[in-house]
């Protein structure tokens, strides 16, 4: 059956570029020299896009896929590394972009694998983030928006991998959430 969208976004293309713009300056404020990108696919490679245009300055991406067990769109607990970013972190200035914080687990799971690496400084960007969902708790440097306990999709975010081609992040229906 097909999910249900809202049917006007909840953040349309224009708010997400503009606050993508002020991330980056901040960013940029606080890190003006190379910085190396961890992006977690799938989900970021929309935010990745718009939000390196927006740095300036000194950039290397690297990508990580994590797979957690059980749960098929949402984090069962137990995160596992699918595939490793390519470069040697230590003492290098590494941001981590990701798409939402939902509970926390892949995040802490990554933070952690990435920390024990021993890079110089280890920040992470999220466009979204849904505090009142949180497991784990968990720093987050820059936060896009802060959500409520709602499924969005859009911009990257997928529901059983769809919808990460429309421009606007959007709600679904809770009848066709994932929970
Ligand atoms: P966490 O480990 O619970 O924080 O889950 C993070 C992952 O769950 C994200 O990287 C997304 O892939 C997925 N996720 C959580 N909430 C949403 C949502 O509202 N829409 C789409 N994917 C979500
Ligand atoms: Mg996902």
């Amino acid at each position: 059956m097909d999910a249900v969208l809202s049917s006007t976004p909840l953040i349309p293309a224009d708010g997400i570029e503009r606050r993508i713009r002020e991330m980056a300056a901040e960013i940029r404020r606080e890190t003006p020299g190379p910085l190396h990108i961890v992006a977690v696919l799938k989900g970021a490679f929309i935010f990745l896009a718009d939000l390196v245009r927006q740095l300036g300055g000194e950039v290397t991406i690297d990508f990580i896929s994590l797979s957690s067990y059980g749960a098929s769109t949402t984090s069962s607990g137990t995160v596992r590394l699918v595939n490793d970013i390519e470069a040697a972190i230590d003492g290098r200035d590494i941001l981590v972009v990701e798409d939402i914080v939902d509970s926390g687990v892949t995040l802490a799971f990554l933070l952690e694998t990435l920390r024990a690496r021993q890079p110089r400084t280890l920040r992470t960007a999220c466009l979204l983030s849904k505090p009142s969902r949180r497991e784990v708790q968990v720093a987050v440097e820059y936060v896009g928006f802060t959500l409520d306990d709602q499924f969005v999709v859009g911009y990257g975010l997928d529901l059983a991998e769809r919808y990460r081609n429309l421009p606007h992040i959007f709600t679904i229906a809770p009848e066709s959430a994932p929970r």
